[in-house]
């Protein structure tokens, strides 16, 4: 499906629970969120027809996101259940890695191939800082164990922190050279109670690419043409192994080539991640609509998918998310 400003929507962020095994201090509260009510997050029969009803719409790529993904009972049977969806070319997931030593080879029997985790931290202890509670070793287990399973690509989603991370760039440069992976940087986002003090801490990425490009020449990649690919802007640091990825939301954001949705866990069709706008799709789903009223209700809420978000920076965050990343799923 095409929107009213040219979009080609095609890829569809689908969270399936709020839950997480980590605490990130970006994306959940010092005092801890409150959890969604099980009955109120979408059962996987419901999350399958969304999916599948977004494919006669034009989804033809989904990405499995959290909280965390894995920690939700029966995952690997819901990837295998999308696979009997014609139509859907690409099903992939982003996880914090810490169950992937255990999962990667269902996930991969599964019918997926494409994975992201997210590390924001090369160091062990200030990993088990950012994440208030996590052990790096389970992350680098489960990155190395998706490598021999045969994932790929596999990516590496780095949020940077001014003043925690921004002395590890050239460290994650060196991951992307030595290793097949894409290293990701990921602008830091206002959301919800998380992005209350984070003011002092956003990095753009022009600093970031700016000190790389000390360390090596970046070549950029090309992206390819099916128009399904995501908003990073991708390089290759001279004779490297892998890439290195910009996500620059904040600083140069990408709205006007936005290609997706999101379907939040307690079933809420949100068109923009940084905008709060979201249409419920839980209550038709649990009411007895038809499929044909769930689709007139998708594609009345993409008529109304923002032509861009109104967050920027400029010494403070102007204008900030009201709900969570991890009700979200990024
Ligand atoms: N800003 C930027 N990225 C975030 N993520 C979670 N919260 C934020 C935030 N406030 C990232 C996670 C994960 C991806 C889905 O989103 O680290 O890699
Ligand atoms: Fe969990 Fe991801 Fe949020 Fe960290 S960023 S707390 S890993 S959902």
């Amino acid at each position: 499906m095409v929107d009213k400003y040219n979009r080609k929507i095609n890829y569809l962020r689908v969270s399936i629970t709020d839950r997480c095994n980590l605490r990130c201090i970006y994306c959940m509260p010092a005092e801890g969120i409150t959890c969604m009510r099980r009955e109120e997050i979408l059962r996987y029969e419901e999350i399958h027809r969304i999916i599948r009803i977004s494919t006669e719409l034009g989804i033809k790529k989904v990405r499995i996101t959290g909280g965390e993904p894995l920690v939700r009972a029966g995952i690997v049977d819901f990837i295998a259940s999308l696979q009997n969806i014609g139509n859907l070319e690409d099903i992939s997931m982003t996880t914090n890695g810490i169950l992937l030593e255990d999962f990667a080879e269902e996930l991969y029997a599964a019918g997926m191939r494409r994975i992201n985790i997210s590390l924001d931290s090369l160091n062990a202890e200030k990993y088990t800082r950012i994440t208030r509670l996590g052990d790096i070793k389970a992350v680098l287990r489960g990155i190395e164990k998706a490598r021999q399973t045969g994932f790929s690509p596999i990516k590496i989603n780095t949020v940077a922190i001014k003043g925690f991370n921004d002395d590890e760039i050239l460290d994650f440069a060196r991951l992307a050279f030595e290793n097949p992976y894409q290293i990701r940087f990921i602008e830091l986002m206002p959301m919800g109670d998380a992005g209350g003090g984070i003011d002092d801490r956003f990095l753009s990425n022009d600093f970031i690419k700016k000190q790389i490009e000390t360390s090596g020449k970046l070549e950029n990649v090309k992206k390819n043409k099916n128009g399904t690919d995501g908003p990073a802007d991708v390089y290759r640091l001279a004779g490297g192994k892998g890439e290195i990825g910009f996500i620059s939301a904040i600083s140069h954001k990408f709205c006007s080539s936005c290609n997706r949705l999101r379907l939040t866990a307690d079933g809420q069709l949100r068109t923009c991640l940084l905008s709060d706008e979201e249409t419920d799709l839980k209550g038709p789903l649990r009411s007895g609509r038809d499929d044909a009223f769930l689709k007139e209700t998708m594609i009345a809420a993409i008529a109304k998918k923002p032509r861009q978000h109104a967050i920027t920076f400029k010494d403070t965050y102007r204008k900030k998310c009201v709900k969570e990343m991890s009700a979200i799923g990024g």
